[in-house]
C-alpha cells in the first residue's frame, strides 16, 4: 500500500491505496474553507498552522495500515511553500519512522490522476486543468510525458471566481457560490472575451475581472446577473482556447480536472464540444475534483512502479514548477 499526503493549499488530506489493485482503502480530508472565508481567500500562515494541527490527526487514523505501507507519497510542488512544507515534514517523519521510501508528487499531475482512482490510466489525452492556482491545457501521455500547450498569463479560472465572489461579498471559495447564484441570473452584463484576436493558445482572466469590477461599481446590475454573465464569459474563454488546441492536436480523449471541474455549466458546455469534435470527455468524480490525497496516492503508484523515489534529505518543496512546452502538432 501507498500512504499519501496532500497539503498544497487549504485541504489537509491523507489516503491509503493498494498498489496492485489501485483500490482506495482509506481517504480523509479536513478542509479550511470556513477559516479562510473570513478573509475572502487563503491566508498562507493560517493554512500552515491548520495543516500542522490536522495532519497528525489524519495520519493517526490511518495507523492500522502502517504495517502494509511500502512507500509514502507527498505533494511537494506546486503550491504555497509554507503549507507544502507541513505535508513534506510529516512525510519525512513517517518515512524515517516506518523506514519506507518517499515519493514526491507534482500536485497538477495528481489532479490528472484524480481521473484514474480505482481505474487504469487512459492515454494519450488532452487535459484542461482548472483550479484555484492554475489554468492550463496539457497533453498527457503517461506520468513522465506531460507537456504544456498553454497557460494563463495572469489569474486562473478558479481564482477569478474567488475574486468576483469577494467583490460581490459572497465569501470563499467563490466557484460554488457564483455557480449557484448564476442559476437565477440573466446574461445582461456585457463582458470582453479575452485574447480573441491573438493566435496563441493562452488564457487571461484579469480583463473579465476588471470589467466585472466596473459593472459592480456602476450599481446598475443585480448580483445574480453579474454572476451569470461572468460565469458564461469565463467558460466561453475556456471553450474558445480549448477548440483551438483540439483543432491542432485532434485528441481522442479530452479531460477536465481541478477544483473548478466541479462546475456543471462548464461540464455541459464541454459535452457539446465533445459531440461537435467527436472526442470522449472525461472528468473526475465530484468527490475528487477538489484537492485530495487519493489522487496523490494514485499518481504515487505510477511513480512507485517506475522506481521514482526521493531521498528524504533531498526532498524539497517547490512553490512553482513548469512543464516543457508541447512541440508536435499531434498527440
Ligand atoms: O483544485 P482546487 O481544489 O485547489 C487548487 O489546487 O487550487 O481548486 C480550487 C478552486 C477555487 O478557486 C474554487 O473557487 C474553484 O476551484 N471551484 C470552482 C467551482 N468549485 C470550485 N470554480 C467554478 N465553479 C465551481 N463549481
Ligand atoms: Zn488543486
Amino acid at each position: 500500500m501507498i500512504l499519501a499526503i496532500e497539503s498544497s493549499c487549504d485541504d489537509s488530506s491523507v489516503a491509503i491505496m493498494e498498489i496492485k489493485s489501485k483500490k482506495l482503502l482509506f481517504h480523509q480530508k479536513i478542509s479550511q474553507e470556513k477559516e479562510h472565508s473570513l478573509y475572502g481567500g487563503v491566508v498562507p500562515e493560517l493554512a500552515s498552522r491548520l495543516h500542522a494541527e490536522a495532519l497528525p490527526k489524519l495520519i493517526d487514523k490511518a495507523k492500522s495500515f502502517f504495517p502494509s505501507i511500502k512507500a509514502i507519497a507527498v505533494t511537494n510542488a506546486p503550491g504555497l511553500s509554507v503549507t507544502l512544507q507541513e505535508g513534506v515534514m510529516a512525510a519525512k517523519g513517517l518515512s524515517i519512522g516506518l523506514n519506507k521510501p518517499l515519493i514526491a508528487v507534482n500536485h497538477l499531475i495528481g489532479h490528472i490522476y484524480s481521473l484514474f482512482i480505482e481505474k487504469e490510466e487512459i492515454k494519450p489525452m488532452m487535459v484542461l486543468l482548472v483550479s484555484g492556482g492554475h489554468t492550463k491545457l496539457l497533453n498527457f501521455n503517461g506520468i513522465d510525458k506531460v507537456c504544456e500547450i498553454g497557460s494563463t498569463l495572469d489569474d486562473s479560472f478558479g481564482e477569478s471566481f474567488d475574486k468576483v465572489a469577494k467583490m460581490l461579498g459572497l465569501g470563499y471559495p467563490g466557484g460554488p457560490v457564483i455557480e449557484k447564484l448564476a442559476k437565477s441570473g440573466e446574461f445582461s452584463v456585457e463582458l470582453p472575451l479575452p485574447l480573441r484576436n491573438s493566435s496563441d493558445i493562452k488564457f487571461s482572466y484579469s480583463g473579465i475581472k476588471n470589467a466585472v469590477r466596473l459593472a459592480i461599481e456602476s450599481g446598475q446590475y443585480k448580483k445574480e446577473d453579474i454572476a451569470a454573465s461572468f460565469q458564461q464569459k469565463a467558460i466561453e474563454h475556456l471553450l474558445f482556447m480549448s477548440k483551438r488546441a483540439i483543432k491542432k492536436y485532434k485528441p481522442k480523449y479530452f479531460a477536465i480536472v481541478g477544483g473548478a471541474s466541479a462546475n456543471l455549466v462548464l461540464r455541459s458546455e464541454f459535452e457539446k464540444l465533445s459531440k461537435e469534435f467527436g472526442f470522449s470527455l472525461l472528468y473526475p468524480k465530484m468527490e475528487f475534483t477538489s484537492d485530495n490525497a487519493a489522487m496523490i496516492a494514485r499518481a504515487g503508484i505510477e511513480l512507485y512502479n517506475r522506481g521514482y523515489f526521493t531521498n528524504y534529505k533531498e526532498l524539497k518543496v517547490m512553490p512553482r514548477v513548469e512543464f516543457e512546452k508541447c512541440k508536435e502538432s499531434r498527440l
